[in-house]
Formats: C-alpha cells, structure tokens, sequence
C-alpha cells in the first residue's frame, strides 16, 4: 500500500520584498519539508488588500514574491505554490467559517490591534476578519502542520479552536493542525529598535534585511544596527540586539549560542557584526542570482501559476464539498 504522507501548509504576503524574518521565521523551514510531506505554499494576495495596495504594484510583488519564493528552493516537482487569489475555495470557505467563530475571539488578536493602531484611516472588516481568511487556508487542505514564525501562533490557536467547534457541532471535517515554529529565528527583530520584530512595512529600511539586499547594503546595514555599551558578545537578558544578532549569526551558520559566544571571545561588536553581515550576504547571493534568472521569464512564472493552481483547487474544492453538504447546503448533482 502507497504510504500516504502528511500535509504541510503555509502563505507569505506578498506584499514587497521579504525580509530576513520571513526567511528564517519561514521560508528557510519550508525547504526540508518537502523531502517527507506532501507541501503546499502559497502567495497570501487576499491578505494584502486588507492594506490599502497600489494595483501594479500588487501585481509586480506577487511576480516578484513568487520568484523569490521558487529561489530559496521551492521545488514544484515536489510541492505546490499557487496565488491564493486564484483558487475561490479560499473566499468561499471563509465566509461559511466567519459564522463560526465569535467577534470577541477576533476582537482579541494581537495582529489586528497593532495593525489597526497603524492603519487607523482604514480599519476595514476585511482586517478584522483576516484570520478567518487565514483559517480557511489551512484547513481547507486538511493541513498536518504549518510552519510558521512566532507571531503567527495566536492565529493558528484559533485556527484550532475553529476547526474543533465546527467538528463538533457536525461530525469530523477538519484537520486540526499543529504549528511548527523554531527553535530559533521565530522572531527576528528590528536592527533599529530590538524589542520590535523585523517587518518589511517598517519606514526605516535600516531595520529590515532585504533577500534582494546587495552584499554591501547588507553589511551596512548589520554594521549600523543598535547594541547596547557592555561590548561583549554574549546572550543574556536586556541585550536585545546583541541577542538578535546571535540568533541571526545562529541561523544562517547552524553555530549554538555557546559557540558564537565562545568564537567571539574577546573581540568588539564590530567585529561580530561585520561577521553576522558578511555570513547573512553569503547566504543571500546564491538566492539572489536564481531570482534574477526566474523573474525575467514570465512565460514560465504563469505557466506556473495556472498549473499549481489547478493542483490547489482540486485539494481545496474536496473540503468546499464536505463543508457544503454538512452545513446544509444543497449541491447540484
Ligand atoms: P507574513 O506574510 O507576515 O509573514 C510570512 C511568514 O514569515 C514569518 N515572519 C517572521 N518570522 C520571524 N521573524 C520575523 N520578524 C517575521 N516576520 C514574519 C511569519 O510568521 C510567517 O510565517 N498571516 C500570514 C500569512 C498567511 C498564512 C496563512 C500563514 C496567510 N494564510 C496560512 C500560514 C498559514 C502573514 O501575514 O505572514
């Protein structure tokens, strides 16, 4: 008998360029699932409107997102990515889970409060309900697991917590999936201000990395970012910055905390920081030149675009299906 694998599933906003917060806190993760599940990944395009977008700019950065996407090392022959926009199921079973789950439990998302308070000409419904939307991604394709960064990890609580109502007010339906979040680059932060986390949207584009950043912008950048006066690299409390750097220097050279701790023994910030820049540019350049290959064939990006999917909605369409006839809904034969 065929072994069949477990799901994996998870979306980037394409919403500009990705940062080094979206690469460690998710991308990067995706890779390696694909050689022991079945993997689908998506383009979060229905997302990004609940920010006001500039229509050929959306455009270009979902081109571009998808491109950037593929460079890191999606695999289609493995795995699925697809435009969340172009499969309706996502819409379809958003409205029937947003009469299954509660103003109060939506009125309690972190994501929704800051994005308001950063948003406040515009606090449309569609903010509001964002993770219901996000919901649906997942469970319409009966997904084992999503890796994640750490701030995602209220919305897939109530993901759960959607998935169990509805499973026991009909019978089983969904999936109730688990987050895989790691152990460290689960929230990387600002280089400017520490306690924030790192975010494309952020003004100051000295306190995001780029994937597309160019090797001295990158180092630059590192060589600005804020410590703090003690001058020792070292992980303790209250040093927020030094601590980022390291989880950052961790991430991009598999190296333990001790490690760093211990190759940097005696050496100032500027040399560690010099060496978390150089180490992140290196880790850049190979994506960087597949990207610049893929985004000037656009033939190939929509050809990939149609056929992955087709490959989504006919996972997607299953569940629509089950949801439909267990709600009530007459289906035409
Ligand atoms: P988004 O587009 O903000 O971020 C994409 C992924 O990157 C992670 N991430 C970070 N990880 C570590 N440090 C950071 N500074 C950092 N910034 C971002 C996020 O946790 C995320 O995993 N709502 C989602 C997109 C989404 C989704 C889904 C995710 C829509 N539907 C279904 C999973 C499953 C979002 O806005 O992520």
């Amino acid at each position: 008998m065929e072994e069949v694998k477990k799901r994996v599933l998870s979306m980037l906003q394409p919403t500009g360029t990705f940062t080094l917060g979206n690469y460690f806190g998710a991308i990067k993760n995706f890779i390696p699932l694909q050689d022991e599940y079945e993997c689908v990944y998506a383009m979060a395009d229905l997302h990004a409107i609940t920010v006001r977008q500039e229509p050929a700019a959306l455009r270009q950065n979902v081109m571009k997102s998808y491109a950037l996407t593929l460079a890191c090392g999606i695999d289609l022959e493995k795995s699925i990515l697809f435009l969340q926009s172009q499969v309706h199921e996502h819409a379809e079973l958003a409205w029937i889970l947003n009469c299954y789950t509660q103003f109060g439990e939506l009125s309690r998302m972190t994501q929704f409060k800051d994005k308001s308070a950063k948003h406040a000409d515009n606090v449309n419904a569609g903010l509001f309900t964002y993770p219901v939307l996000m919901a649906a991604d997942i469970l319409l394709y009966q997904a084992d697991y999503v890796p994640i960064g750490a701030d995602q990890k209220q919305h897939l609580e109530l993901t759960r917590n959607i998935a169990e109502r509805f499973n026991t007010l009909y019978s089983p339906t969904f999936k109730v999936p688990d987050p895989l979040i790691p152990k460290t680059g689960a929230r990387i932060m600002s280089l400017q201000e520490p306690t924030k986390k790192m975010s494309k949207s952020d003004p100051n584009v000295n306190s995001f990395v780029s994937l597309l950043d160019d090797t001295d912008t990158v180092i630059r950048k590192f060589k600005r970012a804020v410590t703090d006066s003690e001058a020792c690299v070292r992980f303790a409390e209250g040093k927020d910055g030094i601590n980022n750097l390291m989880g950052i220097y961790s991430c991009a050279t598999g190296k333990t905390y001790e490690e760093i701790e211990k190759e940097f023994e005696g050496k100032g910030y500027g040399d560690f920081k010099l060496a978390v820049g150089e180490v992140v540019a290196d880790t850049l350049k190979p994506i960087q030149e597949k990207y610049n290959q893929i985004i000037t064939d656009k033939a190939y990006l929509e050809a990939c675009f149609a056929d992955n999917a087709m490959k989504a909605e006919r996972i997607a369409r299953k569940t629509v299906s089950k949801v439909m006839k267990k709600v009530g809904y007459i289906i035409n034969k």
